[in-house]
């Protein structure tokens, strides 16, 4: 059966994508962001997971205010790195896995949860980036990815509970379908930031810290944040963190933190990062 080994949960900053897309990964103000993900990068290479299930959410490239999926899942074949206004990045195309993605599609609306099924989806930083941050810049990229696109775009997004429970439904998906494969979550967005406003370059490290260990070893005191204390303590994008949900319920209770890592500012956002590994993290 496939199995979910392991969960990641990492910041999207567009800005990274555009350092490493320029050749500025060695630039004092990011080399300390890069050397952060070196472990992760050293650590999945070693594991070789078969399939990423990549939560994340679509900036207006995918989709606009015309239509707004709550939880919008990729069967496609193929997603093509998405025009964000200069051209797409220049990395290779995800290659999904349509017969996995199917199957969670049915075994996640017969589980009651609602989700949309798209067959064809560009895939904008909030993807491509997390990818670059744990794979390089390879030619092809050395895994499968199922895309989960979330609304935390436009009110109301999904709570953080409902996050998290749709996690465990993934699990329970991921544990049903036939072929014996490895499979690795992620969660990407966050950390604190806002955008516009009064209070736009909003940092809040003691909220992004106690969010980091409530990832860890207190995920359902997480599950209880509303919203409005998101907004609050974490700025109006920091309510991307509930896709972090998502990956977490999908773990087991208890996990092995493996690596965090955190790091201020990358652009105008705190940059976290953690990996989490059920044990043990290869099946028998
Ligand atoms: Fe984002």
């Amino acid at each position: 059966m496939a199995r979910i080994v392991a969960g990641v949960a990492t910041s999207h900053v567009p800005a990274i994508g555009a350092a490493i897309d320029n050749k500025r990964t060695h630039e004092p103000y990011w080399e300390p962001v890069f050397k952060g993900y070196e472990p992760s990068k050293r650590w999945i290479a070693e594991l070789k997971p078969d399939v990423v299930i990549l939560v994340y959410n679509d900036h207006a490239s995918a989709f606009s205010l015309e239509l707004i999926p709550t939880f919008a899942l990729g069967c496609a074949a193929e997603f093509p790195p998405a025009d964000e206004g200069w051209g797409p990045r220049p990395v290779p195309t995800v290659k999904g896995h349509p017969e996995l993605a199917w199957h969670l599609a049915q075994s996640l609306i017969l589980d009651e949860f609602d989700i949309t099924i798209v067959n064809r989806m560009a895939v904008d930083h909030g993807l491509t980036v997390p990818m670059s941050l744990m794979f390089g810049e390879p030619d092809a990229w050395p895994v499968n990815v199922v895309p989960l696109a979330v609304n935390v775009v436009q009110f109301p997004p999904p709570t953080g509970n409902r996050c998290y429970n749709l996690g465990k439904a993934i699990r329970k998906g991921v544990e049903s379908f036939g072929q014996d494969l490895t499979v690795v979550i992620f969660g990407t967005g966050g950390m604190s930031h806002q955008l516009q406003g009064p209070r736009a370059g909003l940092i809040n490290r003691a909220f992004d810290q106690r969010f980091l260990d409530g990832l860890t070893s207190d995920p359902l005191g997480l599950t209880r944040l509303p919203h409005v204390e998101y907004l609050r303590e974490a700025g109006s994008e920091g309510v991307e963190m509930v896709m972090w949900l998502i990956m977490r319920g999908a773990l087991d209770d208890q996990v092995e933190e493996v690596h965090r890592f955190y790091h201020v500012p990358a652009s105008n956002t705190a940059v976290g990062h953690i990996i989490l590994q059920n044990t043990p993290a290869v099946p028998a």
